[in-house]
């Protein structure tokens, strides 16, 4: 049994592989829809969620299988004071996976050491957030076909964006490719999550517009506003970087602009028309490698 709690878990390999049932999936939805039939998914967010709930729990009852879990910490035990680790034991005996998000970060590991079944992270605090990097992949690899050679800026929030590490993760053994980390230095990447890259891969800057006429990929990222101790830091650092159509006109024409969402002000809509706008296009990859990944963790995986 496996489980998906950090993105270092799946070799380049594996998420390649991973990538590819995905299109599959994407090519031939139909055809998969009885691909869970008599499975059930916990899905447990203990923090607000749209997009990565919904699209766990639409992945799952669209291969046939159904769902059980809650959206709202005040409806289930942990408001009596149950720890993760229990709520874990009960739902591996009620159901076959798990999607858990918790805003203490590595909780969803302590829950796997006690779980029957397979857990998924779908965001742990400010430390990962695997599902969402398999979307981002996703999309650059629909945008370019591969992972080497390119420049990737990553802009904001880049300290408590748990999307932002998982992306590091995945991209850093594909040698060739470069990050341009572009914060204030307040928000930048904690040192952990550089470990191992070799440092003249990675430029710091906190400056986006005089960076982005070099980019393959900007990824864009929401000032995590839930993490700060205190709201005069979140308000003295918020609205630093807004990305528009008239900054556009700088970046190249073959670029592409993803975003995890959900966005508040860093991306203006007045840009949303814009080829290189991939932000929705990346939500609907995610749904598809959710797909292929709950089929992956439960064995079930196969072409059809
Ligand atoms: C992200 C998250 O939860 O970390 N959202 C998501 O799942 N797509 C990004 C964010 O909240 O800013």
């Amino acid at each position: 049994m496996r489980h998906l709690l950090k993105l270092s878990d799946l070799s380049p390999e594996e998420l390649l592989s991973l990538l590819n049932f995905a299109k599959g999936i994407r090519r031939r939805p139909a055809d998969y829809s009885s691909a869970c039939a008599g499975k059930v998914l916990a899905s447990l967010f203990f923090e607000p969620s749209t997009r990565t709930r919904l699209s766990f729990e639409s992945a799952m009852l669209r291969m046939g299988g159904n769902v059980v879990g809650f959206a709202d910490v005040s409806s289930s035990s942990a408001q009596k004071g149950e720890s993760p680790e229990d709520t874990c034991r009960m739902v591996s005996i009620y159901s076959d996976i798990v999607a858990v998000r918790h805003p203490v970060a590595h909780t969803p590991e302590k829950m796997a050491a006690v779980s029957r079944i397979p857990v998924i992270n779908a965001g742990d605090g400010a430390n990962e957030h695997p599902t969402q990097t398999l979307a981002d992949m996703f999309a650059i690899h629909d945008r370019f076909g591969a992972f080497g050679g390119l420049t990737v800026g990553i802009c904001g929030d880049l300290k408590y964006g748990r999307t932002v590490h998982s992306l590091i993760a995945a991209l850093a053994p594909f040698a060739s490719t470069r990050f341009i980390l572009i914060s204030p230095p307040e928000l930048a990447v904690p040192g952990e999550y550089l470990d191992g890259l070799d440092g003249r891969r990675l430029i710091f800057s906190p400056d986006l517009e005089k960076n982005l006429p070099e980019l393959d990929v900007l990824y864009m990222t929401r000032i995590q506003k839930e993490r700060f101790q205190d709201y005069a830091e979140y308000h003295r650092l918020s609205g630093r970087y807004i990305l528009n159509k008239e900054k556009m006109r700088r970046a190249k024409k073959n670029m592409i602009v993803l975003h995890p969402l959900p966005r508040v002000d860093e991306i203006s809509p007045d840009m949303d028309d814009d080829s290189r706008a991939w932000y929705f296009k990346q939500a609907e990859g995610a749904f598809f490698c959710r797909m292929a990944l709950i089929m992956r963790l439960l064995g079930l995986e196969r072409e059809i």
